[in-house]
């Protein structure tokens, strides 16, 4: 696993999001009320709604294109509607707000 600074904590908006790439993929950063922050993929499995846009609540995300619910913690699509979406593992320096994903070695090109 590699450490990459993607962002910082006062760049992103609380229960907002911020977009980074992982090599093809995009990643939606977000940051929750309480202060944590998650990464999941930036695309609903319904129908590729760009979750980065959705309606943050407590520890899931509603797509904007058919409200979908989605969990933050897991990236499990809620019931009634099923799927998952993939999750980032995340750090954040509490001194400097710097956000780090962990990804593998295989994925390498942040941007
Ligand atoms: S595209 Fe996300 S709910 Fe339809």
């Amino acid at each position: 696993m590699r450490r990459y600074a993607v962002t910082t904590l006062s760049d992103i908006q609380c229960q907002r999001s911020r977009v980074v790439r992982l090599g093809d993929e995009e990643i939606a950063v977000f940051r929750l009320s309480d202060g944590t922050v998650r990464a999941i993929e930036n695309r609903c499995p319904h129908k590729g709604g760009k979750l980065s846009e959705g309606i943050v609540c407590g520890r899931y995300v509603f797509c904007p294109l058919h409200d979908w619910k989605i969990g933050l913690d897991d990236g499990r699509v809620q019931p009634p509607d099923e799927g998952c979406v993939r999750t980032y593992p995340v750090e954040v320096d509490e001194k400097t707000g710097t956000v780090y994903l962990l990804v593998s070695e295989r994925s390498a090109m942040i941007s």
